[in-house]
Parts: C-alpha cells; structure tokens; sequence
C-alpha cells in the first residue's frame, strides 16, 4: 500500500490548476446511460474513482473512448447487463448513480448495496423510496437491490425528499428525465454539482428545470440523445488548496476554479484569517493575513452552507488558529477519524457526539498516521505539510479516490513529499 512522506514546515507558494469536479464527474458519467447516442465530456479528472466510474460503464457494455487524458467519449448503445456488481459498488458508493439512468432507460436495474468512505452509515433507502414513488417496485435480494418499471417505464411524480441527499437528488433526476409526466423534487439538494448535471442532461434533450435551488422540476421526454459537456472545477480541491497556503503561511495562486462555487468556504476562512483575493471569475490568490489565524466555529451543512466535504480540512487550519474553535458536523456521523491522527500529531481536539472542540496554536510534530478516508487524507497531509519533522501517512489510497496528482501538484508549491510505493521512493507521481 502506498503511503506519503511528508516533511513539515515549508511554505507553499506558486501556481496551481485545479482540475474538474470528481462529484460532478461521477453522475455526469451516469447519465451517458440515458442514450444511445454518444456523451462526450471533458474536464473528467483522473482520479480512481472515475476510473472505477468508466470500469463499471463499461461492464455495463457501454464503449469509453479518451481521446485525451481527461475527455471520455461514452456510448452505452449495446446495453445487455442492467447491473451494478459489489466487487465495484463496494470500493465506491457513487456506482448507485447507476440506478436512476438504467431503471429510467431500461425500466430495470440491480446494484449491490454500497461501500465507499469509512463515514457512518450510509443509507441508500431515500433513492429507493424515491423510485417507489415513480412507479417502480424495489426489493432486496441477496445484497442487491432490484429495481423495475412494472410497464418498463417510471411515471412522472411529487418526490419530497426528508433529508437532502446529493446522489438521491442526482439518481431521481436521471429516473424522471425519460419517465411518463412530470416530476417535482422537493427539498432538493442545491449542489453545484447538480446544476451541472442538469446542463448536461438538458443539452441531451431532458426538460429540466430549478436545479441549484430546492426544487426541482422533469418534464419527461421520450428519448435523449448525444452532448458534449465540460465538467466543473472541484470546489473541494480548491478549498483544499486554500486552506494548504494558509496552514503553510504561504501563498498559492489558484486557477481554474469557481469562486462561486465556494462562497461558505471562502467566508469562513476570510473569518478565521485568511485573505482571499479574487483576482478574475476563475483565479484566487490566497494567503495568510498578517495578523495570523484566529478561531472560529463552523458547523457543515447542506449547500450553499460549509461543505461537510472540508471539515477536516478545516479542523486541520483550526489546530494552527489562535483560540478555541468548535467544528459541527451534521451531515454524516463517524466523520472525525482525522481528529484521533491529528491528536496524536499533538493537537488538541476534544469530540463530543457531532462536535469537535479544538484549541489551536499547538505545534504539531511529524508521526507515523493512518488516512481513514477521502477527506480526512487531505486533512493529514494539511497537517504534516504544517508540522515540525517528517510525518508518513499510510493508506493513501483513501486520497488517490478524489484528489489527481496530490503529491506532483504540492511539490510544485514547494513541499516536501513524496510518495512511496511498497517501499520504494516514487521520484514522480504515478498518475492513479
Ligand atoms: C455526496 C458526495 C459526498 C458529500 C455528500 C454530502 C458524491 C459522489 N458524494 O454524497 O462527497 O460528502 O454528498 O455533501 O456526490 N442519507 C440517507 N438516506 C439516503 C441518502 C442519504 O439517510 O438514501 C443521508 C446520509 O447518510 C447523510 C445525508 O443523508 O447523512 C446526506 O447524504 P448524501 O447527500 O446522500 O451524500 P452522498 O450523495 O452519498
């Protein structure tokens, strides 16, 4: 398994590109399901969960062509399997965004139940009901979910989510584009990444309207055809990113991003001390104020609130933060595995339920830790890039689900990392 070594206490300064939405790229790759015609998509980053993605079309019998690094030319024309398998689902939740395209096209679908990040439990049971709720009938068999269309097409209705939920929004609008009537989802998820999943089915043919708001409305259409579409820019990545110049007390000028996409994240860190200078729609400039980091509490929450996507990104800022400073998790429960690595960096966090108490300004020294999940990496590597001596980070693999060429990108700012591949020094990053 690979693992990183990483050398604290360099400032990270330079330029850096950020690549496309692995949130948007996933379901953006779903819909290619929707036609038979051929989807092409650019700006696919090449992580190994889009990889996973692609494997799974294709076992699907859909044909992926990449003309370049990241573009992926998808036609699903010669569709015979209408299933999901666990040795794929398990490594990935995202492979139940297959559900929504295949039950909406072909009236029939089957996906094991998922895995994916080591973050509580996560229920599929909103998607499924959901899919009731447009005609289909949904048992479990043997770890898999069975869906059919009992006349092999869903029928257009009021679906009123009581949780909002990303992938249930997602897999509802991809049902309801090519079922009979309309479709209104209420309490819908407001994502960024949902509005550009809405752009790609529309430039397909689908009717959709409202997506970025809470409600949501799909005018069934008979058939859709072939686009071309280039994915957003990862506001995760990029806020990563930020909180890398801050935690570093460095400078990092980041292209290619969607400021807009971040407006929670970016007010946040203004707060805790970060100046964030937009120096045109799609580049940020971003460093550390001179007056330094202060506390400030935060708590995730649906968009357009602070993404639970950066919480240990930002609890790793927090160690560094001059007071004490409580971090709200409630979007996911068992989401503060960073905290116990960061502990034992020398940090000092106390959790309670959903809460995590930091109390900053603590030196955090290099320590042999373990990454838990995609997330919580990022978290880890923050902090060892912050840190007094050299810190090995294990099962990295976690980080190489989301984030292309971390190590290649940070070496580029200046750090000290590298990747070790079964015990040997990789000089350059192998691409994942
Ligand atoms: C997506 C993102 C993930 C992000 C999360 C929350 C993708 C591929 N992943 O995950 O990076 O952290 O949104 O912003 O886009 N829930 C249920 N039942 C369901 C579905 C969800 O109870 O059927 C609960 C979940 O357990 C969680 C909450 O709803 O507590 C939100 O989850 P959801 O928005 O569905 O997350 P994902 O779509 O899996």
């Amino acid at each position: 398994m690979d693992k990183f070594k990483v050398r604290g206490g360099k400032p990270l300064r330079g330029r850096i590109e950020i690549g496309g939405a692995k949130n948007s790229a996933l379901p953006c790759l779903a819909a290619t399901l929707l036609t038979a015609d051929t989807v092409t998509l650019h700006n696919v980053p090449y992580v190994r969960d889009l990889i996973t993605q692609r494997r799974l079309l294709e076992d699907l019998g859909a044909t992926v062509l990449t003309p370049e690094l990241r573009t992926h030319k998808v036609t699903a024309g010669n569709i015979e399997v209408f299933e999901a398998p666990y040795h794929l689902v398990k490594t990935m939740r995202a492979s139940v965004l297959a559900l929504g395209p295949l039950l909406g096209r072909f009236g029939q679908a089957k996906v094991s139940l998922p895995g994916g990040c080591a973050i509580g439990t996560r229920p599929i049971d909103l998607h499924l009901k959901a899919f009731e709720q447009l005609g289909a009938t949904v048992s479990l068999e043997s770890g898999d979910v069975v869906a059919r269309a009992p006349k092999g097409r869903l029928v257009g209705s009021v679906i009123d989510f009581e949780k909002v939920t990303v992938t249930g929004t997602e897999n509802v609008m991809m049902a309801a584009a090519l079922a009979k009537g309309a479709t209104t989802i209420r309490n819908a998820a407001e994502e960024p990444e949902i509005e550009d999943l809405a752009e790609l089915m529309n430039k397909m043919g689908a009717r959709i309207k409202g997506a970025g708001t809470s409600t949501i409305t799909i005018e069934g259409v008979e058939g859709l055809g072939g686009a071309e579409h280039t994915i957003i820019p990862d506001r995760i990545e990029t806020g990563t990113f930020m909180v890398a110049a801050a935690i570093t007390d460095g400078e990092i000028e980041i292209r290619s991003c969607r400021p807009d996409h971040l407006t929670a994240v970016i007010e946040k860190l203004r707060e805790a001390g970060v100046e964030i200078d937009e120096l045109n729609p799609s580049t940020l400039l971003v460093r550390r104020s001179s007056a330094g980091l202060v506390a400030r509490d935060v708590t995730t929450e649906p968009h357009p609130n602070f993404p639970t996507d950066m919480q240990a990104q930002y609890m790793a800022l927090m160690t560094q933060a001059d007071g004490e400073s409580k971090v709200i998790e409630t979007i996911f429960e068992n989401r503060f595995m960073h905290a116990s690595e960061l502990i034992r960096m020398g940090a000092d966090i106390a959790i309670s339920g959903n809460t995590a108490v930091v109390r900053g300004k603590r030196r955090l020294m290099g320590a042999p830790i373990l990454a838990s999940d995609l997330r919580a990496s990022a978290s880890l590597v923050l902090a060892a890039l912050c840190a007094d001596g050299e810190t090995v980070i294990d099962r990295v693999y976690h980080i190489d689900r989301g984030y292309e060429t971390i190590v290649r990108k940070l070496r580029s700012l200046g750090a000290d990392i590298e990747r070790i591949k079964e015990g040997l020094v990789a000089e350059v990053e192998t691409e994942v």
